[in-house]
C-alpha cells in the first residue's frame, strides 16, 4: 500500500522511481563526514588535529584524488603532490561535467557532438542551448541497435571532419544496456583523434558481468578520452553534487579554461567517507539485484518484455501509452520515468526501490494496466 511506503530521504506516501537513486539513503560513514566538517564551513582553509600535537592543513581535493586513485587502481606520483600530473577531474557531479566538456569543446561554433538516442541526453540538451544562444552547433542522435545498445558503427559514420565530441553511456541510460570493454576499444582506436569520446559510467557499480572492465585505462593511456562518473548513485550522495573525470592532461587543460563547478569541501569529505563505506555499497548494490530480480519475476509473469539492466534501473514495455501509463501510476503517487519513452513507444524506465517499494510499484502497475 502507497500510505505505507516511508522512503529515504522522502515524505511518507510518496514513492519515486524515476531518478535512479539510491533507495537505502546516503553512505551513514558520508553523513558523520558532513556533520563533522559544517562545523568549518565559515572557513577557507581546514586544519585538524595530526594525533601527535601538531596540525595538519587539510587539502580536501588532493585527498580525493588519494583515496579515488586507490579505489580506481590507478597509480599517482607517491608521495602525491598536487602540482604533479595525474588524470583526475574533480567536480560537482557528472552533469557539471558533461556541460563543461560540451561549452570547452562546442562553443568555437559549427561544431557537432553525436549521441546516442534514447541516451542519457543532458550533454544533448547543452548542445541544443548553444545552439540556440546563436553558436551554431549540430547535434546528431544516432538510433540504437535493436538490442537497445549503442550502435558503434552508425555513431562512427556519422563521425565527420566537424565532429568534436560523442558521448556513450555505458550502461547506457535508459536501456541499462552495456558495451563490451573490446567493443569500446575498436571504437576509440577508429574514431580520428579530432574527436574527444565521453564515457559515463555512472552507473559501473552495478555491472555484474564478470567480463566487465571500466574504461579507465583507455582514458588514461589516449589524449582523447573521458570517463566520467558520479557519487549520485550507489553512494546515494546526489545532493551534495560530486562527480569526477579520468582525462588526459590536454583534455584537463581545456576543461580548467571553463571551470566553473568546483566541488563543496563538504560534498568531497562526504565523498572520501562514501568511498570508504564498503558495507553500505555492499548493501546498495544487494539492493538492486534483489529489486531486478523481483520485477523481472512479475514481469514475466505478467507477460511484459522488459531489458535486462546492468544499472539500477529497468525498462519494461507496458504495450499501451507510455505517457497515460506513466501519469496514472502518478495519480496513485508512484513516479517512473518517462526516459526514453519519446523513442521506444510503450515502454517505461522503473528506478528500483527497497523490497517493500518494489511491491507496491508492481501492485500500482498491476491496477493501472487492467485500467487502461
Ligand atoms: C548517465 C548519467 N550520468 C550522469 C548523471 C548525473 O550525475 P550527477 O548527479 O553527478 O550530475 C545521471 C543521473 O541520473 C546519469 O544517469
Amino acid at each position: 500500500m502507497i500510505e505505507d511506503i516511508n522512503s529515504a530521504g522522502l515524505p511518507p506516501g510518496l514513492l519515486r522511481l524515476m531518478d535512479n537513486e539510491n533507495p537505502l539513503g546516503p553512505s551513514p560513514l558520508a553523513l558523520e563526514a558532513i556533520e563533522k566538517y559544517m562545523q568549518a564551513i565559515n572557513r577557507y582553509e581546514w586544519f585538524e588535529a595530526d594525533g601527535n600535537g601538531g596540525l595538519q592543513h587539510l587539502h580536501p581535493v588532493n585527498m580525493l584524488i588519494q583515496a579515488l586513485a586507490k579505489s580506481d587502481g590507478i597509480p599517482l606520483c607517491d608521495p602525491f603532490a598536487p602540482e604533479a600530473p595525474h588524470p583526475y577531474f574533480i567536480s560537482s557531479g557528472v552533469d557539471q561535467i558533461l556541460k563543461l566538456l560540451a561549452v570547452a569543446y562546442l562553443t568555437p561554433g559549427d561544431r557537432e557532438l553525436i549521441e546516442a538516442e534514447p541516451g542519457y541526453g543532458e550533454i544533448s540538451e547543452k548542445a541544443r542551448q548553444i545552439n540556440d544562444g546563436g553558436i551554431p552547433t549540430r547535434l546528431v542522435r544516432v538510433p540504437l541497435t535493436k538490442d537497445h545498445d549503442h550502435d558503434l558503427d552508425a555513431i562512427l559514420q556519422a563521425i565527420t571532419p566537424k565532429t568534436a565530441l560523442v558521448t556513450i553511456t555505458n550502461p547506457n541510460n535508459p536501456t541499462g544496456t552495456l558495451l563490451p570493454y573490446e567493443a569500446l576499444e575498436q571504437f576509440i582506436d577508429a574514431v580520428p583523434e579530432h574527436v574527444v569520446v565521453i564515457i559515463d559510467e555512472a552507473y559501473h557499480h552495478f555491472v555484474r558481468d564478470p567480463n566487465y572492465r571500466s574504461a579507465m585505462s583507455l582514458a588514461t593511456s589516449r589524449d582523447n578520452v573521458v570517463v566520467v562518473r558520479t557519487f549520485a548513485k550507489v553512494y546515494g550522495i546526489r545532493g551534495v553534487l560530486l562527480g569526477y573525470a579520468i582525462t588526459s592532461q590536454a583534455i584537463k587543460k581545456k576543461m580548467l579554461v571553463y571551470n566553473h563547478a568546483r566541488a563543496s569541501p563538504l560534498a568531497i569529505m562526504a565523498g572520501i567517507a562514501a568511498l570508504d563505506d564498503h558495507e553500505h555499497v555492499r548493501r546498495s548494490k544487494q539492493v538492486v539485484i534483489d529489486a531486478k530480480e523481483r520485477m523481472y519475476t512479475a514481469f514475466n509473469e505478467m507477460g511484459l518484455a522488459y531489458i535486462p539492466s546492468h544499472t539500477n534501473f529497468v525498462m519494461v514495455h507496458v504495450e499501451r501509452d507510455s505517457q497515460a501509463v506513466i501519469q496514472s501510476l502518478l495519480d496513485q503517487r508512484v513516479a517512473v520515468s518517462p526516459r526514453g519513452s519519446q523513442v521506444l513507444k510503450g515502454w517505461i524506465r522503473v528506478s528500483v526501490g527497497t523490497l517493500p517499494e518494489t511491491e507496491v510499484f508492481l501492485t500500482s502497475l498491476k491496477t493501472v494496466l487492467a485500467k487502461i
